[in-house]
């Protein structure tokens, strides 16, 4: 038995020697020490052995497989050397090659006007928050104050879904939302998506972004005078030194109610047919806070005053850009978005 043995550590070294290839290595790795292999077997029938052989033989068998093991180790090891050498010696690299090209990504630029929105109001004292794009008829509308046959409530204008929830409308909804939370004095602005079922068109999207803002502290100290100096700054901030205007027009959910116009970019005022002659272009809705409003939100309005302003994002960036399709924003063409270079290149 230990001449058998000692012939099969011996055939198995010499098959194991410097050169050995993959294959043979794993040939003597089944032979040796799989599960029908030699030594495999001999343990199997060490039970039919003299009760005096069967230590000796079991300490040689050990010693065998554990001296094959740590060989078939070493060899491996080497053997994945080797081939590391062999590829990178194949591996030939020509620094005098132009280098590749990583394409980089770039900020959307409707994401690039709302960050410069947000910039501005931000320095004039304004937090964001970010409030729910799905709602309930309650913030949507109810608290601020439309009637319940308001036509905005319609399905020609609202996304419905399961359960009685809708698709906002507009960001206005970050009012109720941050005010039955936070108790003023507050100055605040809530950029998001807004919903409506509209046809996508030149000037028109089912989807689009607006920014909500509201200032609001105890009653008398914010007025109508603070709404127009706050917004006409913004104005000659974001669109530089243009003239402005406030129109009067009408809100639910504010009383009195204005919309700021600022001189048509493009024409400067001279009247062309993106502003219908006119000269001015729309730009946001405000007004000072409807006292339902602040009741829907349990303040006293005999408490408590403020003024509130709306506007889209996409029209614009359209105007500010000096882009002619609303479409070319949700179209994610490279070729388009890549003419909008964020400032600090992309990276954020
Ligand atoms: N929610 C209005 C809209 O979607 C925009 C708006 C107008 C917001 C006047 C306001 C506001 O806060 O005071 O057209």
């Amino acid at each position: 038995m230990k001449e058998q043995l000692e012939g099969i550590r011996r055939r198995a070294l010499a098959e194991l020697s410097d050169h050995a290839t993959a294959e043979a290595i794993e040939a003597v790795r089944v032979r040796v020490l799989g599960r029908s292999g030699e030594l495999t077997e001999i343990m199997r029938g060490l039970r039919d052995l003299a009760p005096a052989e069967r230590p000796l033989v079991g300490k040689l068998v050990n010693e065998i497989k554990s001296e094959v093991e740590s060989r078939i180790a070493a060899l491996q090891t080497n053997l994945r050397g080797r081939e590391l050498e062999r590829s990178l010696g194949e591996a030939k690299l020509d620094v005098t090659l132009p280098g590749m090209k990583i394409p980089r990504g770039r900020i959307h630029p409707v994401t690039q006007v709302i960050e410069e929105m947000l910039d501005i109001l931000g320095e004039m004292g304004f937090e964001v928050e970010y409030t729910q794009d799905v709602e309930d008829d309650f913030h949507n509308f109810a608290a601020l104050n439309f009637a319940p046959d308001h036509p905005a409530r319609d399905t020609q204008d609202t996304f419905f879904l399961p359960g009685g929830l809708l698709l906002r409308t507009h960001t206005s909804n970050g009012q109720i939302r941050v005010l039955e939370r936070r108790r003023p004095p507050l100055a605040v602005v809530c950029p998001g998506g807004c919903y409506r079922r509209d046809d996508p068109s030149v000037r028109a999207s089912p989807a689009f972004n607006q920014i909500e803002g509201f200032m609001i502290d105890r009653h008398g100290r914010i007025t109508m005078s603070h709404l127009k100096g706050v917004l006409t700054e913004f104005a000659n901030s974001f669109y530089g030194e243009t003239p402005v205007r406030f129109r009067s027009s009408f809100f639910p959910f504010t009383e009195p109610s204005a919309e700021l116009d600022i001189h048509c970019l493009l024409c400067a005022g001279a009247g062309c047919p993106v502003c219908k002659h006119s000269g001015w272009t729309e730009v946001l809705g405000c007004g000072m806070i409807h006292p339902n409003v602040l009741r829907a939100v349990k303040l006293d309005p005999a408490e408590y005053q403020g003024f509130a302003f709306g506007m889209g994002v996409e029209r614009t960036a359209l105007m500010k850009l000096g882009i002619d399709d609303m479409r070319l924003f949700f179209e994610n063409d490279l070729r388009f978005l890549a003419q909008f270079p964020s400032v600090n290149g992309g990276v954020r």
